[in-house]
Formats: C-alpha cells, sequence, structure tokens
C-alpha cells in the first residue's frame, strides 16, 4: 500500500524497478490516503503539454467499491514523481451522446426495478436507468483503460453504470479531463477489465464478465469507428481453460514496437488472499481471419512475431 510503482524495460523481459511514481497520501482527508483502493492505473503521454497523464480507478478508504470515481495525476517524466490532481465521477449531466431524444426524456423510478435481469429490466438499462440515477453526480467508473488514436485523441473507457455497461469517453486535449462526449458498449452486458487495440482500422476490445476476483470467459467486441456501433464476438481465447482465460484477466493489449502486427494480451492472475503473490499471463494476440484469437502457450519469445 505505497501507492503506485513503476518498471522499466527494454526488451518487456527484463524489468527495473523505478520506484513509487505517485505515493499514497498520509493525509486522512485525503481521498487517496494510504487503504484507498487504487486499481488498473494506465498513463499516456499527450506531446501538446509534454507531459504524463496518469488515470487511474479510486475507490475511498472504508467506503468498498460504492465510490466508483476515476482520478487523475500528472508528471513531467514518465516514472514520476506524479501530481496528484484528483478524482471524480464522469460527465455530470451529459447524456451518451447518440442517446436519442426520446429515450433521454424517458424518466423511470428506480424502485420499479429492484429485480435485475428481467426483460423490463434490460429494457430500461438499455434506455438508461443507470445514466438517469448517475446524471446529477457523475458516471460511475470502476475498471478502465486508456487509448490514444493514430490522430492524437484519447479516450477513457471504463466500467460503469454499476458495472453492467461500459463507457467510451473522449478526453479534452491536454488528457486531463472529459469532454462530455460518450458512447455505451453492451447495456446490461456486464463486462469489465477492458483492453483494446486497433488493426487494419479495425478497432478490437477484448473484457471480462463480472465475477470479483475469480477468473471468467473473456468477450471480444469490434468497431470500424470507436463510437461503435460495436458487435460482439464470440470468446477470443481457446483451448483448456479458454473458458476462464487460462486463470486471468485482462488488463492491457500492447503493441510491440519494432516488430510488425504484433499485440500482446496481458493479463492478471490475482491472488485474493495475498494479493501482492498476484501473477501475470501475457500471451500473444493471433489472427484468423484478420479475427483476434488466444491460444495458451507455455513458453514463447518475441521470434514467435517474425
Ligand atoms: C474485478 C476487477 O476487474 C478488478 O479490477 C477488481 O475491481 C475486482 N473485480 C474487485 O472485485
Amino acid at each position: 500500500m505505497v501507492g503506485i510503482t513503476c518498471y522499466s524495460s527494454n526488451d518487456l523481459l527484463n524489468w527495473i524497478y523505478k520506484g513509487v511514481a505517485l505515493p499514497v497520501s498520509e493525509d486522512e482527508n485525503s481521498d487517496f490516503v494510504k487503504g484507498s483502493v487504487m486499481e488498473r492505473p494506465k498513463v499516456i503521454y499527450n506531446p501538446k503539454t509534454e507531459k504524463y497523464v496518469m488515470w487511474f480507478h479510486l475507490e475511498l478508504k472504508g467506503k468498498g467499491y460504492s465510490a466508483a470515481r476515476a482520478a487523475v495525476a500528472v508528471s513531467n517524466k514518465i516514472t514520476g514523481p506524479y501530481t496528484y490532481i484528483g478524482s471524480k465521477r464522469i460527465n455530470l449531466g451529459q447524456f451518451p451522446y447518440n442517446m436519442p431524444e426520446n429515450i433521454r426524456n424517458l424518466n423511470f423510478n428506480l424502485q420499479d426495478f429492484e429485480k435485475w435481469w428481467t426483460p423490463e429490466w434490460y429494457k430500461a438499462v438499455e434506455n438508461g436507468l443507470f445514466i438517469k440515477k448517475d446524471l446529477n453526480g457523475g458516471q460511475m467508473s470502476r475498471d478502465m483503460t486508456l487509448y490514444v488514436d493514430d490522430d492524437g485523441k484519447a479516450y477513457h473507457i471504463y466500467a460503469s453504470e454499476e458495472n453492467l455497461t461500459l463507457h467510451i469517453a473522449e478526453l479534452t486535449d491536454d488528457f486531463l479531463n472529459h469532454t462530455g462526449k460518450y458512447v455505451r458498449v453492451a447495456p446490461a452486458g456486464h463486462n469489465e477489465a477492458p483492453t483494446i487495440f486497433k488493426r487494419n482500422g479495425v478497432y478490437w476490445m477484448i473484457t471480462s464478465g463480472c465475477t470479483g476476483w475469480d477468473p471468467n470467459e473473456a468477450r471480444m467486441f469490434s468497431s470500424k469507428s470507436i463510437w461503435g456501433p460495436w458487435k460482439q464476438h464470440p470468446n477470443p481465447c481457446r483451448g483448456n481453460k479458454s473458458e476462464i482465460t487460462f486463470g486471468g484477466q485482462g488488463t492491457f493489449i500492447q503493441k510491440i514496437e519494432g516488430k510488425e502486427d504484433a499485440y500482446l494480451f496481458m493479463a492478471d492472475i490475482w491472488r485474493p488472499k495475498n494479493p501482492i503473490d498476484g501473477r501475470y499471463a501475457w500471451l500473444p494476440i493471433q489472427f484468423e481471419n484478420d479475427v483476434p484469437f488466444i491460444e495458451w502457450i507455455d513458453e514463447w519469445n518475441f521470434d514467435f512475431f517474425n
């Protein structure tokens, strides 16, 4: 519980510890005081401001997972120290930009939908039941990733609406805020752990289901535009234990610089009873008819991509 740490590598195999990039606060009044939950940090570089921008999922100390906030910090150096800016829910007062006017105007009473997973509840979620609940406080944000597109625009992708629906939200030019423009992916689909990459003009997103710290079956979506429509594909994992993502849960997809068409699917293997003992499983993304798939390989190196 020291904060967010940093490691560096020239080859993704050998790693050097670079220290604590964003230390937790010792001030009990701070939202990121020691004992708060800081998950899934991501750092992107902004060439205009020449700053490194870190976003992460923040839960307030002693409040379980109810805060559902995103936090942002900034630094001149990738290794930090990062200056903490603050945490918040997202896109306060904003509807998804493609939600039609007649759906925005539908009003729901949350008490009418206490029973989840009924056909009426699905319809209401699709029509913004939880968007409207959080319209004035801002949208919930838990598992998250960041994505910088070829045109330099950055997006924050996060599990929102009680982890029921993913949001893809555009960041401002300095990457420190949200512009208010966002879309939803798979309403009520219960996706978390979003990871994304783009290949030959197609965006691919690999996510997980929501089963706490236990692994589950990965999901995959594709779209020709970041704004959708996103189409769901079968589980990208193949073979033994593919129904539990080989025991892991995705956290990032890294494009391997210096190799053609090479993408690394990076998964966390959680050890909830002893979190510091958590492990990673990194596997190459393979393609069949241009559709990504992942299979377990006991041992491999980057020659795989040659
Ligand atoms: C699974 C998420 O992907 C993790 O980041 C974490 O939030 C746990 N759930 C908490 O149960």
